[in-house]
């Protein structure tokens, strides 16, 4: 029932402002690109603040389209826009629309067209929502490096210092963001550190991760160190061992040949 009493109101109203459009020679037309990240609000402007009429035309790029209009004819707002799309106050004071938290599904064209004694006024705002991807920097045990920017749109730029043999791959993902890959070979890389720098309209600087291998070959290297240090302990106990055991064998053995002639003697003895 709502729907239809807007569809007649936005459709009775346009009716004279596109005759209007065509007629009056002082229509204006501004047009305008907004990008935001998402999850920022946005305020668009609508030129001409009191008018018996704002009409708000959104053509979501999604294929749909909404509307948010006021009439100062009996104070009338209507809308079916969603929720986060709405008069920045109250439209009888200012005609600008606040999309509360631009989503990706906000982006599409917004037409706003104003009729006052003046004439008609149209304005237009194409909006695009811009999503920072997440970053992550990780090494493989298979002697690769992949720096990671996951869910972005548009697709972020990966590039590497000191620059080698690397490949990036990227991947849409169903909601139109994008995920890049970019994988280093560090087998042939001369450099111990690291560097991947991402780069995204989202952001006005570049990420850095950096990744030290130093850390790798230090491991490779105190590894060796332990094992040699081991051994040498290993082999230090083992001529620590066999030098006592001769030592207490050799002692044995000459405590027995002491023993020996005694019982003899003492045998000898019992003899006699
Ligand atoms: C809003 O109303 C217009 C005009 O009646 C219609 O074309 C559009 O599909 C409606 N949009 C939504 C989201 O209901
Ligand atoms: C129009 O309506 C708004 C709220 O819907 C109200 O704040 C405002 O005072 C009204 N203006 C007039 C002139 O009635
Ligand atoms: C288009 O986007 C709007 C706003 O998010 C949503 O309400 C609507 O269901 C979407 N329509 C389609 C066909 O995806
Ligand atoms: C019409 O234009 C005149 C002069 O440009 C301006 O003073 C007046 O406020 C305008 N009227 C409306 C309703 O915008
Ligand atoms: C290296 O390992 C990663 C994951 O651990 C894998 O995706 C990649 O294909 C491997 N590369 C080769 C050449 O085996
Ligand atoms: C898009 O999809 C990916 C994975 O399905 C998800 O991680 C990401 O948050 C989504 N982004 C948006 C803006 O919906
Ligand atoms: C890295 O490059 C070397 C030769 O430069 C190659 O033998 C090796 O397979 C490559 N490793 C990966 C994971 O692509
Ligand atoms: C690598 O980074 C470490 C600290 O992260 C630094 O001490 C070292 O000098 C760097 N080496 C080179 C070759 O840049
Ligand atoms: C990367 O390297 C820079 C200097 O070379 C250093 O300031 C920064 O802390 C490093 N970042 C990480 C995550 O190690």
């Amino acid at each position: 029932m709502e729907t239809k009493s807007g569809t007649n109101f936005v459709l009775k109203n346009l009716g004279p402002l596109i005759l209007l459009t065509v007629s009056v020679a002082m229509s204006t037309r501004g047009e305008s690109n907004q990008i935001i990240v998402a999850g920022a609000a946005v305020t668009l402007a609508c030129p001409h603040q009191r008018s018996s009429l704002i009409v708000w035309q959104v053509y979501l790029k999604n294929g749909t389209s909404c509307y948010v209009s006021y009439m100062s004819e009996g104070n009338k707002t209507q809308k079916n826009c969603s929720k986060n799309v709405d008069w920045v106050s109250t439209p009888e004071l200012d005609s600008t629309l606040l999309i509360k938290s631009s989503q990706m599904s906000n982006e599409g064209i917004y037409k706003c067209s104003t009729l006052n004694n003046n004439g008609t006024f149209d304005s237009e705002h194409v909006l695009t929502v811009l999503v920072p991807p997440e970053v992550s920097l990780t090494q493989d045990t298979n002697g690769t490096v992949v720096c990671k920017a996951t869910a972005g749109k548009p697709a972020a730029k990966i590039s590497w210092i000191p620059p080698g043999d690397s490949s990036t791959a990227s991947e849409i993902l169903p909601n139109g963001t994008e995920t890049v890959t970019s994988i280093y070979n560090t087998t042939s890389a001369k450099e111990n550190n690291l560097t991947c720098f991402i780069s995204h309209p989202a952001w006005s600087k570049s990420y850095i991760l950096n990744i030290s291998q130093v850390d790798n070959e230090k491991i490779k290297i105190s590894t060796i160190l332990y094992i040699t240090l081991s051994c040498l302990l290993g082999i230090l106990l083992l001529s620590v061992f066999i030098y006592l055991w001769h030592f207490f064998y050799r002692r044995q053995k000459k405590v027995m040949e002491n023993k020996g002639p005694e019982t003899i003697s003492r045998q000898n003895n019992q003899v006699n």
